[in-house]
């Protein structure tokens, strides 16, 4: 693979970055996942746009412009001849070779890495066969809104999820549902109105959720953007996330109760349908 940092397109075994690197160290990093189809960068300004957001949230000034951000997008599909998969963007508030919590009172050049990852997003069996979620507390911080590299929460309870034969793992905070580790989580209840959680701190503004908002209009569903409950999900006729890494998945059972009949939905089937028709 080649890779992009700071500047250079390289082989990702010389990509190197200080172990003083504060992304290492304190996870003082932001990041973004954007899916490529065809060759194609997918909802590219939307996530640009949450990139420049997180960043003023944390306070990490970033010399790059939109323009140039896209251009390295950009070249780092053609460099892989990447048809179909993700491009990883970090950008980190970089070193001054030492370990200090204070923010750096001198400019300091931050670190810019890119890489590619190929996956099959369109003929995807899982989103076939309808993901298994398990539910967990969100143990996470309470700035769920910046996408920062801070993740260790979300990966235990990932594996915690693997670990029991299942897909995902959704939280619930207050006896509600935030998110997937990874996505966003919704419901399409008895009476047909799909529900996912409104914006605010506790979860990220997903990028896919917005676009598939919109589709949901397109197909005239009624939304209803508030928070739900385990018990809801259990009375839904459907339940399904939304990322860029899985577009819109069909989610078939929670905690080992099937969600509907167990199979996936028509809302899930549409509206993956239509975002994936839309995006090309
Ligand atoms: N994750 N919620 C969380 C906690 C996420 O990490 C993500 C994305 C989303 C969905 O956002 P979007 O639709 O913009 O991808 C929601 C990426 C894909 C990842 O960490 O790999």
């Amino acid at each position: 693979r080649t890779v992009y940092l700071n500047g250079d397109y390289i082989e990702e075994s010389e990509a190197k970055v200080s172990i003083f690197d504060r992304g290492f160290l304190f996870a003082d990093a932001i990041y973004e996942v954007t899916a490529v189809v065809d060759g194609k960068l997918i909802d590219f300004p939307g996530h640009m746009e949450r990139l420049t957001r997180s960043l003023g949230e944390i306070n990490l000034e970033v010399p790059f412009d939109q323009a140039s951000l896209l251009e390295i997008h950009r070249q780092v599909v053609a460099r892989n001849n990447l048809r179909e998969g993700l491009i990883y963007l970090q950008i980190s508030r970089g070193s001054t070779g030492d370990r200090d919590f204070n923010f750096p009172l001198e400019p300091v050049a931050p670190t810019l890495v890119l890489f590619t990852q190929e996956k099959a997003l369109i003929e995807n069996p899982v989103a076939e066969r309808g993901q298994k979620v398990i539910l967990v507390e969100d143990w996470r911080w309470l700035r769920r809104d910046i996408k920062t590299v801070q993740l260790l929460y979300p990966a235990m309870a990932k594996s915690l999820a693997r670990d029991k034969g299942a897909d995902d793992a959704w939280m619930v905070e207050n006896g509600q549902i935030t998110e997937g580790c990874s996505n966003n989580a919704y419901i399409v209840t008895a009476d047909g109105t799909l529900v996912t959680r409104a914006l605010s701190n506790s979860i990220l503004a997903g990028i896919t959720r917005q676009t598939v908002l919109q589709c949901a209009a397109e197909l005239q569903v009624k939304v209803e953007e508030r928070a739900f409950s385990a018990e809801e999900i259990r009375q839904a006729r459907e339940a399904f996330s939304t990322s860029a890494s899985g577009f819109v998945n069909p989610v078939v059972q929670v905690d080992g109760f099937a969600v509907g009949d167990g199979k996936p939905g028509p809302v899930a089937r549409r509206l993956r349908e239509i975002y994936i028709k839309n995006s090309l």
